[in-house]
């Protein structure tokens, strides 16, 4: 049967060949038909139940929005319009399945769940921003197409970093509407580290009071954190595009900011890592936490929580001198502090459990025995590949974002000055676009555990939204279909061409993009000390 669809895979594929379908990621099976679609004002909107209302409306304001055309939404389906239609089944299996025609008669777009018609929608808005002819007439015509949809993995994710740098409101939704066009589908927000603590407790009002001040180059940066009403705003906003948005709060490590504000809790550091971690010794603490993740997860309809785990020996040292957590040892039968670290995150995460949330770990956590129905497994560490082993042996849902190829905070080439390497490794759109699962020798047991893909916006190098956008477009793409696309219709020259199309989006939406073939064009934007630097900032 897989073989079945593989060759039906390579068939259609060929096909499209003939006329490359501009969308990305690009779709799994896609057929050009030579009729044209033809979108003028006062184009029909119709849908065939009140549930999907919303999604004609998304539709109708994007439209506005990216082409300037004003759609009608009504009641009946009429020929030449545009057709959202719920269906009972598809033939692909998935719920983020969609058929998307498009054609003289009209746009039809079917699936059997909201999400599916919102991917359709998201496919479609490509084909018209992108295709059209005529661009700035009053009408708007598109070649037609018979495509059918659906995705490779289920978490297609970006983690954003808002501890080392603080971005706001706006700048997240613009990052939530590119992923919404981009099908990708979980939010994972980095709130908390060792330079700021970002979204505001109620019970615990020093951790934004004191805590949300400084950033990863300047420890006096104002204080800048979300309010509980901007959390619900933009987890609102995110559902609307069909994303899921999961909190991060790291513990027991990168835990500095918070100490700041209640040096009660803290377990100590290191000298490079001050007052990095909590301390697990004392019941406080875990009491303290327990409030900040229940006041979280009230905000998050996820039903997801990430606690991190990770680097905890960066900055446990003390805890070998502190009275309680010996006296814990000594109670608990811990042998060491990665056992102390064990029992801390199980304490942690029966919190959760009792919420009914699920609890995302770094893949540290792979060598716990959390229950593996409600345990979810960030695996980073690309030199450390028997972390992914053990967490999917031990049955664990995996999400894989190793470092290399999926940290944005990489440098794309040899000529950026300011972001990470990792000896001579670059993270460039090639890179990442031949991410292959084929290269990590797993078993198809193994396999059946990996939920998707993410990447890691991290922010210690990068101090600006210009810098922001250089990193992320248009590696967002890479990303994308990846997470969508199934390996034998991905292509590296076709998927450029595809880029480069894309491009012209990025240009008209003003994002300060890197440009991979000619990098001069678009200068890497400017470093902390450039940025405060007068002489400089005039520029
Ligand atoms: C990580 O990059 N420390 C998860």
């Amino acid at each position: 049967m897989k073989f079945l669809y593989f060759s039906i895979y390579m068939l259609i594929g060929m096909a499209a060949l003939a006329q490359p379908c501009p969308i990305i990621p690009q779709p799994n099976s896609a057929k050009a038909i030579t009729e044209e679609f033809t979108l003028t004002e006062g184009t029909v909107i119709s849908y065939n139940g009140v549930e999907i209302q919303p999604l004609a409306n998304f539709l109708q304001a994007d439209l506005l929005k990216s082409v300037g055309q004003t759609a009608i939404i009504g009641k009946l389906r009429v020929s030449g319009g545009i057709h959202l239609e719920l269906v009972k089944k598809l033939r692909a299996q998935t719920g983020e399945a969609y058929v998307l025609t498009v054609g003289r008669k009209g746009t039809t777009i079917s699936a059997t769940s909201s999400h599916g018609l919102f991917n359709g929608i998201n496919s479609f808005l490509q084909l018209i921003r992108l295709g059209q002819k005529n661009a700035g007439k009053k009408t708007i015509r598109i070649a037609g197409w018979e495509i059918n949809d659906e995705p490779r993995f289920e978490w297609r994710g970006i983690l954003l970093d808002e501890s080392r740098h603080f971005f706001g409101m706006s700048t997240v939704k613009e990052l939530l509407d590119w992923m919404a066009f981009y099908k990708l589908n979980k939010f994972h927000w980095h709130l908390t580290d060792e330079p700021a603590w970002r979204i505001e407790i109620k019970s615990y009002p020093k951790l934004t009071q004191v805590g949300s001040t400084g950033s990863f180059d300047d420890p006096l940066a104002p204080a800048n954190y979300y309010t509980q009403e901007q959390i619900k705003e933009i987890v609102a906003y995110a559902g609307a595009r069909f994303i899921d948005v999961i909190p991060e709060i790291d513990m027991p490590g990168h835990a500095a900011a918070a100490n700041r504000a209640y040096p009660a809790f803290s377990g100590g550091g290191s000298s490079k890592h001050p007052e990095f971690t909590f301390n697990p010794g004392l019941d406080t603490t875990y009491r303290y936490l327990s409030s900040i993740l229940r006041e979280a997860d009230a905000l998050f309809p996820s039903n997801m929580v990430h606690i991190g785990g990770d680097e905890v020996s960066f900055g446990n040292e003390k805890w070998n001198s502190i009275l309680e957590v010996k006296k814990l040892m000594n109670s608990q039968r811990l042998r060491d502090l990665i056992a102390v670290e064990h029992y801390f995150s199980a304490r942690m995460a029966d919190t959760l459990y009792k919420l009914n949330n699920k609890v995302l770990l770094w893949d540290e956590a792979a060598d716990t025995n959390l229950p593996r129905d409600k345990t979810q497994i960030f695996w980073w560490r690309h030199d450390h590949p028997e972390q992914l082993k053990k967490a999917l042996d031990k049955g664990f849902a995996t999400v894989l974002c190793p470092r290399l190829p999926f940290y944005f905070d990489f440098k794309q080439d040899s000529t950026q000055r300011y972001g990470r390497t990792w000896g001579k490794a670059f993270v460039s759109l090639d890179k990442l676009y031949g991410f292959n699962l084929n290269d990590l020798q797993l078993s198809e047991k193994q396999q059946s555990h990996i939920l998707g893909v993410q990447a890691g916006i991290w922010t210690e190098f990068i101090p600006s939204k210009a810098k922001l956008q250089y990193m992320l477009f248009p590696r967002i793409t890479a990303l994308a279909e990846t997470g969508w696309t199934q390996d034998a219709r991905k292509d590296l020259q076709n998927f450029y061409n595809r880029v480069a199309m894309h491009s012209r989006l990025y240009r008209e939406a003003g994002i300060y993009y890197y440009e991979r073939q000619n990098p001069k064009l678009t200068p890497e934007p400017l470093t902390p000390e450039q940025i405060t630097d007068p002489a400089r900032a005039q520029q």
